[in-house]
């Protein structure tokens, strides 16, 4: 699949970013599996600790809309000013994607440089054996 359009928009939502603290902005665009894309970026706070990456807001935004089923995640983050860099998902954002994925399903997470330049992996290989709802039935 080509993941340009997600790309792109990962990196239009990285400008967003609220990051006075680290200087690191980060953009996520998250596409459900009814097509519709939330974007996200991360939102530092003075206390750091309130701090939200790009991923769980584009998450938040969507799962407060109703949607739950994800496709794929493209991610853009780089030092301000400088040039993009390749940025995954921390581990907190890796677990909260796990939250929506049911067993044999996985999500794509494309990770963003430019709308032109992107490598993908999955959720599933950034987070093997994760623990999730369906280990606790
Ligand atoms: N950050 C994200 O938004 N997503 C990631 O996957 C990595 C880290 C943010 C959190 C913080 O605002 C800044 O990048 C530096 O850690």
């Amino acid at each position: 699949m080509d993941y340009k359009k997600l790309a792109a928009a990962a990196v239009a939502a990285k400008e967003m970013s609220y990051s006075p603290y680290s200087k690191f902005k980060v953009g996520a665009a998250l596409l459900t599996q009814s097509g519709k894309i939330y974007t996200g970026c991360n939102v530092e706070s003075a206390a750091f600790g309130p701090t939200n990456c790009a991923e769980r807001t584009a998450i938040f935004k969507a799962v407060s809309e109703g949607e739950q089923d994800f496709a794929a995640i493209a991610v853009a983050g780089s030092p301000e000013g400088k040039p993009p860099k390749e940025c995954y998902p921390c581990g907190v954002c890796r677990q909260v994607m796990y939250e929506f994925v049911n067993k044999g399903e996985d999500i794509e997470i494309i990770i963003a440089k430019t709308a032109d330049d992107y490598s993908t992996t999955t959720l599933r290989t950034l987070l093997p054996h994760g623990f999730g709802w369906e280990d606790m039935q």
